[in-house]
């Protein structure tokens, strides 16, 4: 892509160390907080907005990095804010506003961190300040989803928030109809199945929580299109599980148990955030557990291992005869934090990349396969939504600039599955991207037929692009850049609804 002029309306921070990377310089910008919450019309677009796009992008993640100046130690940590762009008519519309957790409103009434991080945020004052100290913070910053008439902000450690979708005002946290209770995990991971045949082939929502222990509980969830809990299943798994995602077909629910241990010891005593406390182990191969969704009377949960690796996030799994495919973004080693580091400073080179793999299992022999589908560092894998859980062609990710070696994703990446071709388009030098959104064309027929929506941390100008890319072409570059007055935070993930929650003017 080619650096667009346009002016700059917003400071750009200069307080990075010098001895860093100018690349690793601009990177680091997009990870100021944003605390302000806003509401405009986008008036500043290069190209032209579909005009068949209509509906509502809405994006989690960490909005802020720190809590009135007091840096938290990693974003995973941030307060979770919501950005919203309702498409209509060619236009479109923004908003933002943060998830009012107890955690997040406590913490801004006061001005302080008052709350131990996940990822190594610890309260002012020392080990002795944190020692003991096990209550969570709900922070919502991982995903949000419109389901059922609800809008909910997901963090996989406790209960979702739910949100008024029109004013993003948060209505208080949500237990599905008494489902869930207090304090119940719910993963921020959850797979739409298009076609579900106990549904009278109506879509349906699944989702699990995961209750890690010396052996683990995976509780499976089916929500119909009303957002109702109609199928609540619990399996136990040996072992510690930290799984953060998972696949579908019609038939399974496939998660993988990475090779991983935990000690909490240095989290009760003070010293260490809990996910600091998670080492990975080399030597142990990773767990397949495959769990039939309804499963027939005999029909038993699967267990398969592979060679070791860490899994964040699965692109898509499916059915193939006795075999299941599951295509899943792998490390070579889990990228554990440590509590003397500075995340914007990380030695990506130091770090192993994430790759795309294709694991195929085979039911009958009890056997993994597993190849390399792509090795070019990527994440944030998304596909068809009418392709989940089936047999697809068409892969969307974000993407390193370069080809070899581990860097901050800076561009979108397509393949097709099929050929084997590849299409990329690469907002380096200056641009960041995140999850790319497939947004089918309505009526489209087609597999590509649609948009891929992603937002760009623009360095140059520090703000943010609402990208939109012909996903038929990404190559070819954006058919829209709608420049935010202000950036956002690198978020984590989203979806996209065909409701338009623009307002009315
Ligand atoms: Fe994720």
């Amino acid at each position: 892509m080619q650096n667009l002029p346009t002016p700059e309306r917003f400071p750009v921070p200069t307080e990075v160390p010098d001895r860093l990377p100018y690349h690793i310089k601009k990177w680091q910008k997009g990870y100021e907080s944003l605390p302000q919450e806003l509401d405009y019309w986008i008036d500043d677009i290069e190209g032209e907005i579909p005009a068949e796009l209509e509906g509502t992008l809405f994006r989690n993640g960490p909005g802020l990095l720190d809590v009135n100046g007091q840096r938290i130690h990693h974003p995973f940590d941030g307060d979770g804010m919501i950005a919203r762009i309702a498409f209509s008519e060619g236009r479109a519309h923004f908003r933002n506003r943060y998830v009012r957790t107890q955690g997040y409103v406590e913490e801004q009434q006061v001005g302080k961190i008052l709350y131990r991080g996940v990822f190594g945020t610890q309260k002012p004052g020392g080990w002795l300040a944190n020692a003991f100290d096990v209550k969570l913070k709900n922070i919502a910053n991982t995903n949000v989803i419109y389901w059922g008439g609800k809008l909910l902000a997901l963090w996989e450690a406790a209960e979702p928030h739910r949100l008024d979708p029109n004013t993003l005002e948060t209505l208080g946290k949500e237990y599905l109809d008494g489902v869930l209770q207090n304090g119940d995990a719910f993963a921020a991971h959850p797979r739409i199945d298009p076609r579900c045949d106990r549904f009278g082939g109506a879509p349906c929502l699944v989702n699990f929580a995961i209750k890690p222990g010396l052996s683990s509980t995976i509780i499976i969830y089916e929500l119909d299109l009303a957002g109702k809990v109609v199928q609540r299943n619990s399996h136990s798994v040996p072992g510690f599980a930290f799984i953060h995602d998972f696949a579908i077909t019609p038939n399974y629910c496939i998660f993988f148990q990475n090779p991983v241990s935990f000690n909490p010891v240095p989290f009760l005593l003070g010293f260490r955030g809990a996910g600091e406390c998670v080492k990975f182990q080399p030597q142990q191969l990773t767990r397949i557990v495959v769990i039939p969704r309804n499963p027939q009377p005999g029909e038993k949960m699967q267990i398969f291992e592979t060679q070791s690796g860490f899994v964040f996030h699965h692109a898509n799994a499916f059915e193939q005869g006795d075999e299941i495919c599951i295509d899943s973004i792998c490390y070579e080693s889990f990228p554990e934090v440590e509590p003397e580091s500075d995340y914007r400073e990380v030695d990506f080179q130091a770090l192993s990349p994430g790759k795309m793999w294709r694991f195929q299992l085979d039911l009958k022999n009890k056997t993994v396969r597993r190849r390399l589908l792509e090795s070019r560092c990527c994440e944030f894998p998304f596909v068809h939504p009418e392709q989940v859980g089936r047999p697809y062609q068409y892969l969307y990710l974000g993407a390193a600039h370069a080809a070899q070696g581990n860097a901050p994703l800076q561009a979108i990446l397509k393949i097709d599955l099929k050929t084997d071709r590849r299409q990329l388009w690469s907002a380096a030098p200056e641009g960041y991207v995140s999850e790319p959104i497939f947004v089918p064309r309505p009526g489209g027929t087609c597999e590509h037929e649609g948009w891929v929506l992603t937002l760009v941390y623009d360095s140059a100008h520090h703000r943010s692009d609402v990208v939109i890319l012909d996903a038929a072409h990404v190559d070819r570059g954006p058919v829209a850049r709608l420049h935010l007055k202000h950036h956002i935070p690198y978020g984590l993930h989203g979806n996209f609804t065909s409701h338009c929650f623009a307002p009315s003017n």
